[in-house]
């Protein structure tokens, strides 16, 4: 059947084709018995039954129907004469909903019938995936967070994938060897393929600096290099893979490091000149130093403290 390979989709479907066929089942149960009694009279009885009397608010509220469907059902039950209504001793507005004699009776006809029913409703459901567990668990779920937010959140993240996902950023001073050649290959591709700087010149004195690795929801994103000169600490090389980049990535990096940098008296870098404005944002300022250098101008400086 085409709508049954669809499993989640037509799970509404696949309830309301449940519940209709548990309702016939039961009302045709009720007409073996020679009793005059629809189950979806039921809850409002059963509630009756036990609660004496009720206003229609507190029925609805207790059976979980919508109040023009409670309203509609009592409508139906006056007509058979099984309800009937008093006034609230406490306000005389309110009207109390009551059961009749006639109904008192029925009940007595219906209990054993009920004992049966349930009997039945156990053995159908007591399976390993037991209904009313999932039934509640559902439940439970709706109460977290309901179908409609549930639905909206999911489109939002199919519309920004991005967004959505690209915003774990973490940023590490690497302490294992295995990581440090992680972040070399992402300065080898954005260095060495995309700036032709030359190998050997991108790597020169990585022995004797630190290195970090951003990784964006775990996957490797971005890397950088500090050494620590007679002049200060200096930050080199860093670098956001081109597909990272715009997400707040290398400015991550440059906060961690100016972190993990806060007790040295200066922080400075050699900046390419046209990505002074990222480290300006970040709380650089340009000395009049300006240089080649792998044949890209660049100029010192500073961080402000
Ligand atoms: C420069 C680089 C590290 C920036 O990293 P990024 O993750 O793309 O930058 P971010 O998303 O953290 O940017 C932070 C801010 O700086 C701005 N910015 C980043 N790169 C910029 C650039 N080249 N020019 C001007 N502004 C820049 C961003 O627009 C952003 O501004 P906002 O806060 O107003 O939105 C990255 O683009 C890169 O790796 N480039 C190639 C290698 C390189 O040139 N390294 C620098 C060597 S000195």
């Amino acid at each position: 059947m085409v709508l049954e390979k669809s499993k989640s989709l037509v799970l509404g479907n696949l309830l309301q084709r449940l519940t209709e066929n548990l309702r016939k089942e039961a009302q045709l149960f009720y007409r073996s018995q020679n009793i005059d009694f629809e189950p979806k009279w039921f809850p409002v009885i059963y509630v009756l039954s036990q609660r004496k009397a009720i206003s229609v608010v507190e029925l609805s509220q207790e059976i979980g129907y919508s109040h023009p469907t409670t309203i509609s059902l009592l409508k139906e039950l006056e007509k058979k004469e099984l309800i009937g209504s008093t006034k609230d001793a406490k306000d005389e507005r309110k009207r109390l909903i009551t059961l009749t004699e006639k109904a008192n009776e029925l009940i007595q006809q219906l209990q054993p019938l009920w004992a049966v029913m349930t009997q039945a409703l156990v053995e159908l459901t007591d399976t390993e995936n037991n209904l009313y567990k999932a039934i509640n668990e559902v439940n439970q779920n709706l109460k977290t967070k309901n179908l409609f937010d549930r639905m909206t959140t999911i489109k939002e993240m199919n519309l920004n994938p991005v967004k959505a996902v690209e915003n774990d950023i973490k940023v590490e001073k690497i302490e294992d060897p295995k990581l440090e050649s992680i972040a070399f290959a992402i300065r080898r591709q954005v260095f060495v393929e995309e700036q032709n700087v030359s190998q050997e010149r991108e790597s020169m004195d990585d022995a004797e600096a630190i290195h970090y690795l951003a990784t964006v929801n775990g996957l490797p994103a971005g890397a950088a290099r500090y050494r620590l000169m007679q002049k200060g600490a200096k930050i080199e090389r860093i670098a956001v893979l081109s597909s990272y980049r715009g997400k707040k990535v290398g400015e991550a990096i440059l906060k961690k490091i100016v972190e993990d940098l806060r007790n040295e008296e200066k922080i400075y870098l050699y900046a390419q000149v046209n990505a002074s404005p990222f480290y300006i944002k970040n709380g650089f300022k340009q000395t009049n130093n300006y240089f080649l250098d792998a044949r890209i101008e660049h100029v010192e400086m500073d961080l402000v403290k």
